[in-house]
């Protein structure tokens, strides 16, 4: 049967590396591919950052690939996070054989909650001198991240870490903290906990004392990005919106405007966000083919500028498929 992916390329770099990871998931599989539009240059044009087609299509397929939006990420990517009702991000941040990285040991798995906490979008201007922000934390939402945890590590037999900052957050914090505790006692799950702030130190001195590691929005955004500084850069890092129904598939980074056009964006982060996709849809084999063929050629090379090589976007492309 063919699965169709609908597919956003977006702003920026998303237009360069997007269309790379089409070609990959061509060659592994069965796919239909409808491309839509969103982010600053829709908007520019028509007014909407989010066009209601491209959120419709969205809602109905099983599988999203996106690229990055530019100064409407936030309009975009919140709205498209909803559409496929994720309650988890996905994003592993792991070191790959012959690329140079500040810790070559980091192999992290962070599972993001996905839709609550700061960025539920609850921000008000009270007075020329006040500005506020509420912050939203639910049982349902935690327990419901807990829940995929337990079910992720459950396949290695393993146990998590939960970040947070429960001793200032008493209130938001502790019930994230607490729910997703005791889900994890619930289904006998190992756990540790660790304050996000000593987490962010632990890590860089020693990452290998992480593996999966659970953890609210923010933490997780910013957290995922100082991983991503330990492996190589923002290039390497996929990640997946994963809802009940359907899921949304994008790299870490944003537009990169400061190489967008210049054609030497890495690939491998949407690349490899791709196999996810390919992994969600119960293409197992596919998924495994486009992941060799990634270690393979960040190994042997062509590498792009971001790794310290001279590659350009279409030369990692080649390679790949050559691979494949
Ligand atoms: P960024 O991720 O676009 O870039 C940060 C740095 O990493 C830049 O030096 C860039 O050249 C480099 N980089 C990122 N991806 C790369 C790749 N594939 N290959 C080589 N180098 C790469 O983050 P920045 O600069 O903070 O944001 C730029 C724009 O992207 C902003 O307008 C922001 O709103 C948007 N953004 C969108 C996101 C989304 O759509 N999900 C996520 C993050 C940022
Ligand atoms: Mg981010």
């Amino acid at each position: 049967m063919t699965d169709t992916i609908t597919v956003i390329p977006g702003d920026g770099i998303g237009q360069e590396v997007v269309p790379v990871a089409v070609s990959v998931l061509d060659e592994v599989g069965e796919f239909a591919f409808e491309e839509y539009d969103a982010g600053d240059a829709v908007q520019a044009e028509t007014g909407e950052a989010l066009p209601a087609e491209t959120r419709r299509a969205v809602e109905g397929s099983d599988a999203t690939l996106f690229g990055a939006a530019g100064e409407t990420a936030a309009d975009v990517i919140l709205p498209l996070r909803a559409a496929v009702e994720s309650f988890v991000n996905v994003r592993p941040a792991r070191a790959y054989p012959g690329v140079d990285a500040l810790r070559p040991e980091t192999d992290i798995v962070f599972l993001r909650e996905n839709t609550e906490g700061v960025y539920a979008g609850h921000e008000n201007r009270l007075s020329d001198d006040l500005s506020t922000l509420t912050r939203v934390v639910t049982d349902s939402a935690s327990r419901r991240l807990a829940e995929f945890a337990c079910d992720y590590v459950a396949d290695g037999g393993g146990e998590f870490t939960v970040a947070h900052k429960a001793n200032v957050m008493r209130e938001t914090d502790g019930r994230f903290r607490e729910a997703v505790l005791d889900v994890a006692e619930e289904r006998g799950v190992p756990t540790d906990e660790v304050l996000m702030d000593a987490f962010a130190t632990q890590v860089c001195l020693s990452p290998s004392a992480f593996d999966i590691v659970v953890c609210p929005n923010l933490a997780g955004d910013v957290l995922s990005d100082l991983a991503a500084g330990l492996v190589g850069g923002l290039g390497l890092l996929p990640s997946a919106n994963i809802g009940e129904e359907r899921a949304l598939f994008e790299p870490v980074h944003g537009t990169a405007p400061d190489i967008a056009g210049e054609g030497v964006a890495n690939p491998v982060a949407t690349v490899s966000s791709a196999a996810m996709c390919c992994e969600f849809l119960g293409h197992d084999e596919g998924a495994e083919r486009v992941r060799q063929a990634v270690l393979e050629v960040l190994a042997d090379g062509p590498r792009t500028p971001d790794l310290g090589g001279e590659a350009t976007t279409e030369d990692v492309e080649r390679a790949l498929l050559d691979r494949l």
